[in-house]
């Protein structure tokens, strides 16, 4: 049962929802989610999205305080495109249902690190939960938007699976769709379209210790690699540093990190060693509002200067009651671990949390693939240079969202090619796994490896045995692959496994330090040459 339609878009997270409502004004769309419409980062997100909202505050302001986070790496168009924007796609949002707290009538804002202003619009401290509920009702209103859930897209249909197409040069490729897993029938199916967007979101499953949830196994970062599109700056993972601290036998390999968000630190909490002591000053003047990178470090330098598995953040100065009504999501998460936050210091690691990096897009969210578009977190739009501002992320995704949804409107309008034979999914030859068991311990290995050689502290030893021990485990995957029946979890650590490939590899080509990539063989910026972006292409597809 091949499926056909105007505009495929593979995610349903704030990026994939909002750009397919958009569409939805002039097209069909088919919209996949490997999981339960709602299985996103986005509903996890705690702060908020940032946006010039006061009258008090300035784009000017918003735009310095993005690009100074982003350490020199920032683009200044697509910056100045997403601050100026924001308070119009804030606004959609709550056309679109979307309930932010309000105090006196109008949109309480709160303040984050990095930001010289308050202006991070929230829903209390579970924002993303209920921009993601606004946007699945609107979805859902649509009769031609057609979501298919637990459907897994597994690789780009390019012209390396297209009958008679197969010189096509990497140049002037094309995207018509993709082949996907339909996860409870085991069964591979092809969708077609004149244009798809990937909104897949992060990828921080590739680390041991994270914020994101099983879903984020960087599938959209592994399948534009596999395709042969740019991608970019993956080496600039961003290491929240406030993710609550659990003992291992409290949480399986996949579960998140809960996030103790930034807003916390906004509102006054104050980071200690265990034994009480305060320690942000020695080592930035913003002290806990410093930018996550800096932040993130000041805490592994304690943990490892004194051995300690985690820091506390103390928020027990405030009154019960602030704390209650500004959050009581992680109020109540923390009362499940016997810690009352409004009487007890809450245990504290840096966890991965964002990819600022991804696949290359312009400002129209069109890829190197024509046909091809991508926004959200899988994206490298040039807002986050080094490092991502707080509360920039969910904003990105709907700035950008629209910018797609606008040019893949002339796109199908100008569509004059047809769409060339695809020859349906072949997996004759190959078995069902009889050993499940290699696929888990190499997942396990993998977010090992990278938390222990490619994490908050890096050098050229720990990255070559980094992508010495990726690769071993990159080959066995791949033959494993060909021989397999597919299931998500194989796919899934094929994907892992090709983001790993490009964090490791980016970090190899940064030969500096710079925002969130700092290595022990260059520890400070390069001042000489103008900062670059690192790009990697796949060439061997
Ligand atoms: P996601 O929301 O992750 O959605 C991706 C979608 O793609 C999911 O539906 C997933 O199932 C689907 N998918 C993935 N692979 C496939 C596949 N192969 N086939 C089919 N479907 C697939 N940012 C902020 O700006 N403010 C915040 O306050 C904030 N707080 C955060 C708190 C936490 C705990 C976390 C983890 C992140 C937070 N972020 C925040 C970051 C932000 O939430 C994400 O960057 C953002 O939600 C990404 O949106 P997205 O639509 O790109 O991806
Ligand atoms: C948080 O609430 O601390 C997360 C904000 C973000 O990731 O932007």
């Amino acid at each position: 049962m091949a499926l056909k339609t105007d505009v495929l878009v593979i995610g349903s997270g704030i990026a994939g929802l909002f750009t397919a409502l958009k569409v939805s004004e002039y097209a069909d769309v088919i919209l996949i989610t490997k999981k339960n419409q709602s299985d996103s980062n986005t509903n996890y997100a705690q702060g908020g999205i940032a946006s010039v909202i006061d009258t008090k505050d300035s784009f000017e302001k918003h735009i310095q305080d993005t690009m100074v986070a982003g350490a020199g790496l920032c683009n200044e168009k697509t910056v100045s495109i997403l601050v100026h924007e924001g308070p119009d796609r804030i606004y959609d949002l709550i056309e679109l249902g979307t309930n932010f707290t309000r105090k006196d009538g109008k949109l309480d804002l709160a303040k984050e690190g990095g930001h010289s202003m308050p202006r991070i619009v929230h829903a209390r401290d579970f924002t993303g939960q209920e921009i993601e509920r606004a946007l699945i009702e609107s979805v859902n209103a649509k009769s031609n938007i057609t979501v298919i859930e637990n459907t897994l897209a597994i690789d780009l249909l390019t012209e390396h699976n297209a009958n008679d197409l197969k010189e096509a040069t990497l140049n002037n490729r094309n995207c018509w769709g993709a082949y996907v897993l339909i996860c409870n029938q085991n069964k591979v199916e092809k969708i077609t379209s004149k244009a798809t967007v990937l909104a897949t979101g992060g990828l921080g499953q590739v680390y041991l210790h994270t914020t994101n949830p099983a879903i984020a196994t960087g599938d959209g970062f592994a399948m534009a690699y596999r395709s042969g599109a740019l991608l970019g700056n993956m080496e600039f993972i961003q290491f929240h540093p406030t993710s609550l601290y659990t003992s291992e036998k409290e949480r399986d390999f996949h579960a998140p990190a809960f996030l103790i968000s930034e807003a916390v630190r906004g509102f006054g909490g104050i980071l200690r060693t265990q034994d009480g002591k305060e320690f942000m000053e020695k080592y930035d003047p913003r002290k806990e509002l410093a930018p996550r990178d800096i932040v993130a470090r000041a805490i592994d330098s304690e943990l490892k200067r004194r051995g300690d598995e985690f820091v506390y953040l103390d928020i027990t100065h405030k009154k019960k009651d602030e704390i209650l009504e500004h959050f009581p999501n992680i109020y109540n998460t923390c009362l499940k671990y016997e810690i009352d936050i409004s009487k007890d210091f809450i245990p504290v690691v840096p966890a991965a949390h964002y990819a600022c990096g991804g696949i290359a897009v312009d400002e129209n969210a069109r890829t190197s693939l024509k046909g091809l578009y991508a926004c959200g977190e899988v994206t490298m739009t040039g807002v986050h240079g080094a490092n991502r501002l707080a509360s920039n992320s969910l904003l990105e995704a709907v700035v950008f969202g629209y910018h797609a949804a606008a040019d893949i409107k002339e796109f199908i309008n100008n569509y004059k090619s047809k769409i060339p034979g695809i020859p349906e999914w072949d997996d004759s030859g190959t078995l069902s796994a009889d050993e499940k068991v290699l696929i888990t311990h190499s997942t396990k290995e993998v977010k090992q490896i990278m938390w222990d050689y490619v994490g908050i502290v890096r050098s050229n030893l720990r990255l070559e045995r980094a992508a010495i021990r990726i690769h071993n485990i990159f080959m066995e995957t791949e033959n494993l692959y060909k021989k397999t029946k597919i299931f998500e979890d194989i796919l899934e650590l094929r994907n892992l496994v090709a983001c790993a490939h490009m964090i490791i590899k980016s970090a190899q080509l940064r030969k500096e330090s710079r925002g969130l990539h700092y290595t022990l063989d260059y520890p400070t910026a390069d001042y000489i040459s103008e900062p670059k972006d690192t790009l990697i292409r796949n060439t061997h597809t």
